[in-house]
């Protein structure tokens, strides 16, 4: 059978068919897959039964695993590996974590718009989530494309910005959520990336305005100044038109690239469990190889 996709939204996203990502994946099928998200940005896999090891096994095909902030943070975590990410509200005993635990705080911070690990060098290309367990309302996740939000741009930002950073952070969420009680050790245990707001995206060549909330600061301007345009340009970029939001359902893989969009996850009822798993690729030199 041969893979298909089809659009999801105006600009950006589509959905995959004609492939059962459980199977070992033909180099073939890895070409498609990079072509399609350099296109699309955004990649549904509906109804993929993956085991914890496949999703570590098809993810592996397409560049080295990140571990984000688990080098930091190192908690005592539910999943074995350590390349699996525990998007849920489930705490280390498989219970559902208290509603003012550790695990909401992270799920809270996932719901600011950010691009995955871009308070590091190198930062995450794929994010890949799995869904295993929905609540009964919300708890969508959000896309926003920000290669359109480049193009998009009025001339006059356009100009201002191409020749500016950002300095992305790690702790900037948590702080801005009230989780401010880290000691300057731990603050320097992770120190800030600096990305440049015009990146070039190395699978299509595409401009890209590399935003994000982990983004605190431009660099050489006054803090305040900085917050309030980078507020602007986070504005611009999630725009309803500019935004594909994805409703989850039950086997659900979806891949993103976070050198082109953003994400962010939305309200639901704490109390009910919500289970995902992630994946995400490292955007190292081998990486961005891959992509091309
Ligand atoms: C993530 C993330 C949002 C959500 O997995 O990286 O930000 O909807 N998730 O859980
Ligand atoms: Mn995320």
């Amino acid at each position: 059978m041969k893979m298909q996709f089809k659009p999801l939204h105006k600009v950006f996203a589509a959905e995959a068919s004609g492939i059962d990502i459980t199977k070992p994946l033909k180099d073939s099928d890895v070409r498609a897959i990079n072509a399609a998200m350099n296109q699309h940005a955004v990649v549904v896999f509906r109804g993929q039964a993956l085991t914890a090891q496949q999703q570590l096994d098809f993810s592996k095909s397409f560049g080295p695993l990140d571990i984000g902030l688990k080098r930091v943070f190192k908690r005592p975590e539910r999943l074995e590996d350590e390349r699996l990410i525990d998007i849920s509200n489930v705490d280390v005993h498989g219970n559902v974590a208290k509603r003012d635990s550790p695990k909401n705080l992270s799920n809270f911070a996932n719901q600011l718009w950010h691009s995955d690990s871009s308070f590091m060098n190198p930062r995450a290309a794929y994010s890949m989530l799995h869904c295993l367990v929905k609540p009964s309302w919300g708890g969508n996740t959000e896309f926003a494309d920000l290669r359109n939000a480049y193009d998009t741009l009025d001339a006059r930002t356009l100009n201002e910005i191409q020749d500016l950073e950002a300095e992305h952070f790690a702790l900037h969420t948590r702080i801005l959520l009230g989780d401010d009680a880290y000691t300057d050790d731990q603050k320097k245990e992770i120190p800030p990336a600096v990305w440049p707001l015009v990146n070039t995206h190395p699978g299509s060549g595409r401009k890209v305005l590399f935003t994000g909330v982990h983004a605190r600061q431009i660099i050489g301007w006054p803090t305040a100044e900085s917050r309030m345009y980078l507020q602007d340009l986070l504005e611009h970029a999630t725009q309803r038109e500019n935004v594909y939001v994805h409703q989850w359902e039950v086997g659900d893989l979806v891949i993103w690239d976070n050198r082109s969009t953003l994400h962010r996850g939305r309200r639901y009822d704490i109390a009910e469990r919500r289970e995902l798993r992630r994946t995400t690729i490292n955007d190292d030199h081998q990486a961005n190889l891959m992509a091309n």
